[in-house]
């Protein structure tokens, strides 16, 4: 068995978590929309077509925002085709997926949608074959009370209230070739500059977020951030960072070191825009969303050779197993370690595309993700500590990665402290030790592990392999919690301030 010491102190802190951070996508792509949050006929839907079954689902992992309708899919968006009576609407290409877009479902429904599943809308404008005029009527569409045309006409399309939608995205990886309407960093940068510029002109309360990478790998890396920041900055809030990690070589310790990558990525996106503001003498500091992320290859053979111009097809349907699951895990330690400056997160995608929750026609079920990224979004809210981690290490491609992944979160406001661990090990469980001795009246009040023996299985409709279950061997002694984490293992504990009233 390894040994692993974790040393925290109540005043080291590094930031408060914004909720934002366990944020979510949905895309009019392949299943995402029609067949996953929205199926008239269905028996698992309501009146309105709605699916109460993957409402649950998201309901119970308190997703506080979504991002919506796309992704690549957004570039060639027009939102007046997806507003107004349903008779009326338009069928379109999509030429980004190669589908039929029948915008049967829209704007309303959406925003509908995001009232019953208790999130908020994260919205994107289409910057890539659109611009400033476009991104200026959706905002006043969505956002201005009435006695304008567009605000009227909402009315008329039976939304009598404006939707308020807060945070906007400027477009969608525009720095990617394979972006329908991309651009130089010198395009995005002026375009996302005077587009953000009018829709703040509108409403003056929004937030809005620039593109920064689609990866790490991009060529433009760095002269693209630091090309936009530098046109931008002082109109934009956030800049966007995207990733998505695959076991294509079938090495399990390599594929779970990319939590170590992504927190790479993060630090030297902090590094540029901290860059920007030094250059331009600003007071303001740019965060970050990191609005895609995920595990995603399992789909990519298959795709290929899907059929082009049909709707909603099974696409990017990827089936995801344990050992995704415990790299997911340690991507949620890695965007808790950095809550100073990621304050939005957007787990991609949220339903049957690269999706915690997957349907067929009347069922919903959770995928093995979905486990720790819901009880990392409903117990991780508080102030993240400075955790520090001393654990052995492997050799990875990425450089020597610990075994032991974790952080501590301290939440004042319900006197809990809850610790969130993974262990990378493949064969030994992890004795971890944590000083809590300036948390002396706390008790242990809920442990879970999210482990099996078969880095490979995955949940059916039927059978549900990988599940949280009770992590049994902890205790807290003389001030100490200690706790034996199963080999490749997630982990949740959470302990509890003792009302010495009582
Ligand atoms: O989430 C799937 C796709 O990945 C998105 O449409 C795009 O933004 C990214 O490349």
């Amino acid at each position: 068995m390894r040994k692993s010491t974790i040393h925290i102190d109540r005043h080291f802190t590094v930031s408060e978590v914004d909720p934002r951070i366990y944020g979510s996508f949905i895309e009019h792509l392949g299943r995402a929309v029609y067949g996953g949050i929205y199926q008239p006929g269905s028996k698992a839907s309501d009146e309105e077509g709605y699916r109460t079954d993957t409402l649950e689902l998201i309901k119970n992992a308190e997703v506080p925002v979504v991002r919506y309708p796309g992704g690549n899919f957004v570039s060639d968006y027009h939102w007046e085709d997806g507003v107004g009576p349903v008779e009326k609407r338009p069928r379109r290409v999509d030429p980004a997926w190669h589908t039929i877009e029948t915008n049967a479902f829209g704007l309303n429904e959406f925003m509908k949608w995001t009232k019953l599943a208790d999130t908020k809308a994260m919205m994107s404008v289409n910057l890539g074959t659109r611009g400033p005029e476009e991104a200026k009527d959706l905002i006043e569409y969505c956002n201005v009370p009435g006695g304008t045309y567009l605000s009227d006409l909402r009315k008329s399309h039976g939304v009598s209230e404006p939707h308020d939608i807060k945070l906007w995205c400027l477009g969608n990886e525009i720095d990617g070739p394979w972006q329908m309407g991309h651009k130089t960093a010198y395009e995005y940068a002026r375009v996302a500059s005077e587009a953000g510029r009018l829709m703040k002109m509108v409403d003056p309360s929004i937030e809005l977020v620039a593109c920064g990478s689609s990866n790490s790998g991009m060529p433009t890396f760095g002269y693209w951030e630091d090309t936009v920041l530098s046109e931008a900055y002082d109109v934009v809030d956030y800049l966007s960072l995207h990733q998505y990690y695959g076991n294509e070589s079938d090495d399990t310790p390599d594929f779970l070191a990319n939590s170590a990558r992504m927190d790479d990525f993060i630090s030297r996106t902090v590094a540029l825009c901290d860059a920007v503001q030094a250059k331009l003498k600003s007071n303001k500091k740019i965060n970050l969303s990191f609005d895609e992320w995920n595990v995603w290859y399992h789909s990519k053979e298959q795709d290929e050779k899907l059929p082009w111009w049909v709707t909603a097809p099974h696409q990017l349907e990827d089936i995801y197993n344990l050992e995704d699951a415990l790299l997911v895990g340690s991507m949620l330690i890695t965007l808790l370690r950095h809550a100073d400056r990621v304050k939005i997160a957007c787990l991609a995608q949220l339903v049957n595309v690269i999706a915690p929750i997957m349907t067929d026609d009347d069922t919903a079920w959770a995928q093995t993700i979905y486990y720790p990224y819901a009880l990392t979004s409903r117990m991780g809210r508080g102030t993240v500590l400075n955790t520090l981690v001393k654990s052995d290490s492997y050799e990875t491609s990425f450089g020597d990665v610990p075994y032991l992944d974790a952080v501590v979160i301290d939440d004042e406001e319900h006197d809990t402290l809850t610790l969130f661990a993974v262990n990378k090990d493949l064969t030994d469980c992890n004795e971890v030790s944590v000083d809590l001795r300036q948390y002396e009246d706390y008790q242990i009040k809920q442990c879970i592990t999210v482990t099996g023996d078969d880095l490979k299985a995955v949940n059916t409709a039927e059978n549900a392999a990988i599940k949280p279950v009770e992590l049994k061997d902890v205790s807290l002694c003389d001030g100490y919690l200690k706790a034996v984490l199963p080999s490749k293992s997630w982990n949740v504990i959470k302990l509890q301030k003792v009302d010495k009233r009582l």
